[in-house]
């Protein structure tokens, strides 16, 4: 169902339509009228308020200047949609303001609704609690065909292209406006002087661009894979056992698509360091989602229009991992009973939650958070996820490989250290900590002009406070919760070890 007729039946009284695609937004709304049976009205400065599908002739009297219209539309007896458009040129007017202040409040129960269709979105402050904000939707498959076939007749190339390859050009502009697939496939066809299968890369490249410009979801490139993570065994193993989980076969076998999972754990463990090289261990894009640049105070309904777009051009490139880091920090707001934002928190991870359980597109949500104190509690709810791990400390052994890892990455003769000295030093100490520990070192000799050494790692860990130590409380309470409720992402035996000490 289209989200304006579900808004529509939900007896909205006034709805904001942000586009410049008038003719597409008519046809929506003319069916969702005829569905509910429902007259339609349409109301232009140039014109007054016409019935849809009458003759322009057949203006309401004296329906030209917006109060009038407004009030007419107060009036108005039957069940109706009234669209209203480019009203954005006379809205900060007081009276018109004061009139569809009005005219919300006498439509509440009954079946009228508003509908200011508009390219520009102009709200006063006064109807900010009373309007709904609908982005126009981005253009399916369909209509990006549309595009293409006008590029695809000028140069008269269309009949060259296999169905198969025409379905990637498609697919590889999905995800943009009209507008910009537009320009995509031009720049395409200017670059390479033709448009085939070819170019898919090039309109994929391009898509990164715009993905990029967008500012709240970015392509993210990782170096990092799998064995560049010490310890985690159980959800290396978990991860490993899905990397085909996105392909034809594993739907044809009957598995379900995988939905997301959570990672929750001590700072400084390795949780965003895994996420980002789930996606290259699957070959998947990996987009990281910002939720902090997803609001914006600037307009009502902002916020949301926000991650709906950028939940759709997550879908739009899937099958993809999409990542989001610190998930705690970015719905603090939420779920609270603190409504600090007028509840723009809440409502954006409302809209979040809803996606996730209706997201039909294979999109693997990994959530990072730091603790459970500021994480709202529906995330948590079983089903929510596929799975919630999580990471603690790195035990004895652990430590030993992370250890390696980092002296590996910086030196290559790593067997002049003596590493069980070192992890008997740092107990207590974060995958993170290690590593600083070691750059420290590095920083020290490298002032004295020598090769670090043994002492310079040990002395550099004894000088450190690690986090478990300055927040032993918060860490322990972590820990005492997540034995209960998630699964440990280090093997269970060790786990089991490590919770005994
Ligand atoms: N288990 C680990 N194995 C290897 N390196 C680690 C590990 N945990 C942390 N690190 C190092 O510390 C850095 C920060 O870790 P990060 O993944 O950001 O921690 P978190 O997200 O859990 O707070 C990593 O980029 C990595 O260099
Ligand atoms: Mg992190």
């Amino acid at each position: 169902m289209h989200e304006l007729e579900v808004l529509i039946e939900a007896q909205y009284p006034l709805i904001y339509l942000v586009s410049f695609e008038e003719e597409r937004a008519e046809e929506i709304l003319a069916s969702v009228a005829q569905k509910s049976n429902r007259r339609l009205f349409i109301w232009t400065i140039t014109h007054g308020i016409v019935e849809y599908g009458k003759p322009r002739t057949l203006t309401q009297h004296n329906t030209v200047s917006p109060q009038a219209a407004i009030e007419w539309a107060v009036r108005q007896k039957d069940s109706a949609i009234l669209i209203f458009k480019d009203l954005h040129a006379f809205i900060e007017n007081p009276e018109v303001t004061r009139w569809l202040r009005d005219a919300v409040a006498g439509f509440k129960a009954l079946q009228k609704t508003l509908v200011l269709l508009s390219p520009v979105q102009t709200i006063p402050v006064e109807l900010e609690k009373d309007v709904v904000v609908v982005e126009y939707p981005l253009p399916n498959m369909q209509q990006i065909d549309e595009v293409l076939d006008v590029h695809l007749k000028k140069n008269g190339r269309g009949r060259r292209l296999t169905t198969e390859n025409r379905e990637k050009l498609l697919k590889a502009a999905l995800g943009l406006t009209r507008d910009e697939a537009d320009k995509v496939y031009r720049k395409a066809e200017v670059m390479s002087g033709q448009l085939t299968e070819g170019e898919v890369d090039i309109v994929l490249s391009e898509k990164k661009q715009i993905i990029r410009r967008n500012g709240i979801l970015e392509y993210l490139e990782v170096e990092d894979t799998l064995d560049s993570v010490g310890g985690l065994e159980e959800l290396k193993r978990w991860l490993t056992q899905r990397a085909d989980a996105f392909t034809e076969r594993a739907r044809q076998y009957g598995l379900p698509q995988p939905k997301g999972m959570l990672i929750l754990g001590v700072p400084g463990c390795g949780k965003s360091l895994i996420a980002k090289t789930t996606a290259r261990l699957w070959g998947l894009p990996l987009l990281r989602l910002d939720i902090g640049r997803v609001y914006d105070g600037s307009m009502v309904g902002r916020s949301e229009a926000n991650l709906r777009n950028a939940l759709r051009v997550a879908e739009s490139v899937s099958p993809a991992v999409l990542f989001i880091d610190e998930v705690d920090k970015a719905f603090a707001g939420a779920g609270g009973s603190a409504d600090s934002d007028g509840g723009t928190s809440s409502r954006i991870f409302g809209s979040f939650l809803t996606w996730m359980q209706e997201k039909a597109s294979p999109v693997f949500v990994i959530a990072t958070a730091n603790g459970i104190d500021r994480l709202p509690s529906e995330f948590l709810r079983k089903g929510r996820f596929d799975e919630i791990f999580f990471v603690d400390l790195p035990n004895y052994e652990e430590r030993k490989e992370i250890f390696r890892i980092h002296l590996a990455k910086r030196r290559k003769d790593i067997a002049r250290f003596d590493m069980d000295q070192f992890i008997s030093t740092c107990d207590g100490f974060s995958g993170a900590e290690i590593e600083q520990g070691i750059v420290a070192a590095m920083y020290e000799a490298f002032a004295q002009g020598r090769e670090f050494n043994q002492l310079d790692i040990l002395a550099a860990l004894k000088s450190t406070q690690p986090l478990s130590r300055t927040h032993h409380e918060q860490v322990n309470s972590l820990r005492e919760w997540a034995r209960q409720r998630a699964r440990p992402a280090a093997s269970s035996v060790a786990e089991y070890q490590r919770m005994e000490f």
